[in-house]
């Protein structure tokens, strides 16, 4: 790492970020997933870092490679996932910006299902452990400030503002991801930035210029 980035605001803070979809098995062939390019989760973990933080990059399998100087944990499902944010706490502050399947196959097998053998497959979902509420109702060891995001398509702000308060984090990241904003797989973001104070809509920018501006509030909130 760079001598004169870790001398940044957050230099001597550990920060983990997750980012990027989880992939979950089908079959060895197959999977179901959460669209995420990581391309958000990735440009909050270099933000965070130009700033001085040490990261860690708790990253499903995404289309944008994790950024140099971070530590990375690649994961593919969610209790992957669960399993590396608990091993590599405790952190300083977290944020959320994966797109977790909320779902697993529970009868997921260990060979390739043969779509000419009975008929349609029965899939059976479980639900995955929700990782950001596990972190945030942490009884020892919770991060100062823990951060979620919100992708929604209807209702934006009341739905963000109600899993800010059922999840029990401390900001909720909240977007429009309607496919007419083609944010989505797109370079620009289009956030309101939810805490304990009300909703404060940020204008349309870059990823990158959103990243750093959450990374600015974050490291005035924990130093
Ligand atoms: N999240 C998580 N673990 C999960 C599901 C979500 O850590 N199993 C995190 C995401 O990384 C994000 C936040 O929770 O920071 C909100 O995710 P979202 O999918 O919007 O919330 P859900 O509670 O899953 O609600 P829904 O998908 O029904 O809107
Ligand atoms: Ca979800």
């Amino acid at each position: 790492i760079d001598a004169a980035l870790s001398d940044g605001p957050l230099k001597g803070k550990h920060v983990l970020v997750t980012s990027g979809p989880t992939h979950e098995p089908i079959d060895p062939v197959r999977y179901i997933a959460n669209r995420s390019s990581g391309a958000q989760g990735t440009a909050i973990a270099k933000a965070l870092l130009a700033l001085g933080a040490k990261v860690t990059f708790v990253t499903g399998p995404a289309d944008v490679p994790p950024p140099a100087g971070v530590r990375v944990i690649a994961v593919e499902t969610a209790n992957e996932m669960l399993d590396a944010v608990i091993g590599s706490s405790p952190a300083d502050a977290a944020v959320f910006a994966a797109a977790v399947a909320d779902w697993h196959v529970a009868n997921a097998g260990d060979s390739k299902i043969k779509k000419d053998k009975s008929g349609l497959p029965k899939l059976e979902f479980a639900e995955n452990p929700d990782i950001l509420a596990t972190v945030s109702q942490m009884k020892t060891g919770r991060p100062a400030l823990v951060v979620g995001f919100a992708a929604e398509t209807d209702d934006v702000i009341a739905n963000a503002t109600a899993k800010r308060l059922r999840k029990g984090c401390d900001w909720i990241v909240a977007n429009d991801v309607s496919p007419s904003t083609g944010i989505m797989g797109g370079s620009e973001n289009d956030v309101t930035l939810i805490t304990a104070d009300g909703a404060e809509d940020w204008p349309r920018m870059s990823k990158d210029a959103t990243a750093a501006e959450l990374a600015t509030r974050i490291a005035k909130a924990i130093t």
